[in-house]
């Protein structure tokens, strides 16, 4: 069976790859490498022994896009071609619009012109907007998003649907993502941000690594259990294989399902800060700044219904999450590049 990763040589994507080649699916990718790179490819194969097919393609460009299809019998799509920068997109909206709308739209088009009846998307908790109760539930109201980013994901979960529901073979999953982080066991894939991370984990790895001072903790006066932001952390190994799952689902299923996949436990950034100071072997240098805006105090998932429904569950813990994301920072200093 042929699966396509749109955006596969990402972070998400490359992990998902190594657990499909595992799985003995074979793999497609296809990427521009906007933010990603080529040595993925090498780094999965010397994981899988096994090298996915790559097209260097601009997703959002259709009549380049469509050589894939013609030229592979393609079984499943996991669509996760896009930008993914909540402050970049506050400051370009257009490119986010652009990008992740015509992505999807073009490999909706292809999707159907090929009869590939079998789709995931990523999609992120931020769906949830900033107005529901935690634990968060596939049947809550989503919206309004608190940046462009979280509204292409909303818009672009009711593209799918309305998609799905004109087309009764088709079977679409949305996945809200909680927060992935860590890396591949073998340290040869993870995380590679560009420039100065924005993210909680990958800005510990460089502090922890050298590359960065100090890391600000932004807001301990949250009325959370230690005044800093509390988040569902997922080890992206976990992840990748709610992917597995969700596709096998989709092979017998008919519409669009939506599934969370975290682990359904909230940690706080001073617990995260402490758990990753024991992986490394060092503490992490710190210093509370105010509150980032747009930031929630707290969310975690709802796991049941992925849970019951995939069979999937989120196994690793948060000190496998730290200790696999500083294996692949220490090994891998400068990320992809030598
Ligand atoms: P990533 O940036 O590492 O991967 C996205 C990949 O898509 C990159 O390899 C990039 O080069 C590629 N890409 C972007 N635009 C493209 C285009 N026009 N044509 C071809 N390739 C293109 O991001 P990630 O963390 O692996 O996220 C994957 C997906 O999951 C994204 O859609 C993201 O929005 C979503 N998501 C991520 C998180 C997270 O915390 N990482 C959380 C929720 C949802
Ligand atoms: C962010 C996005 C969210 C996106 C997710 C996945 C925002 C507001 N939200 O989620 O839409 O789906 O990434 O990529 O950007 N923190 C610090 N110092 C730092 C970085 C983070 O204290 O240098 C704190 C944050 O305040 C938060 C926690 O760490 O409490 C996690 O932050 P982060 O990793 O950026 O993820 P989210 O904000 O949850």
């Amino acid at each position: 069976m042929t699966v396509l990763l749109t955006g596969g040589a990402g972070y998400i994507g490359s992990h998902t790859a190594a657990e499909l080649l595992a799985a003995g699916y074979d793999v497609i990718i296809a990427d521009n490498f906007s933010n990603s790179s080529p040595a993925v490819l090498d780094r999965l194969e010397q994981i899988a022994w096994k090298r996915p097919k790559l097209y260097n393609v601009d997703v959002s460009d259709k009549s380049a896009f469509e050589r894939v299809f013609a030229e592979n019998k393609i079984d499943s799509v996991i669509h996760f071609a896009g930008y993914k920068s909540v402050g970049e997109s506050v400051r370009v909206p257009l490119n986010y619009y652009r990008n992740n709308i015509d992505c999807t739209l073009a490999t909706l088009e292809l999707v159907d012109k090929y009869s590939v009846n079998s789709f995931i998307f990523s999609s992120s908790a931020t769906v949830y907007g900033a107005e529901n109760e935690v634990p968060y539930r596939e049947d809550m109201r989503v919206g309004p998003c608190s940046n462009p980013y979280g509204w292409t994901k909303l818009f672009i979960e009711q593209i799918i649907k309305d998609f799905s529901s004109a087309k009764p073979e088709f079977s679409a999953v949305l996945l809200r993502y909680f927060n992935p982080v860590g890396a591949h066991r073998s340290g040869l894939i993870g995380e590679d941000p560009r420039g100065i991370p924005n993210n909680l984990m990958p800005y510990i790895s460089k502090v922890a690594v050298g590359a960065l001072p100090v890391l600000k903790i932004f807001g301990n006066d949250y009325p959370t259990r230690d005044g800093t932001g509390v988040r569902d952390y997922i080890h992206v190994i976990d992840l990748a294989k709610g992917h597995v799952a969700a596709m096998r689902f989709a092979e017998n299923n008919r519409g669009t399902e939506v599934f969370n996949l975290g682990t359904g436990k909230g940690e706080s950034v001073l617990e995260m800060v402490g758990a990753f100071g024991n992986a490394c072997g060092r503490p992490v240098p710190y210093e509370f700044a105010p509150r980032r805006s747009g930031d929630l105090p707290e969310y975690y998932a709802d796991v049941r219904k992925a849970n019951e429904v995939l069979g999937w569950k989120a196994e690793l813990s948060v000190a496998d999450m730290c200790r696999d994301a500083w294996n692949w920072q220490s090994r891998n200093p400068n990320g992809y590049e030598e």
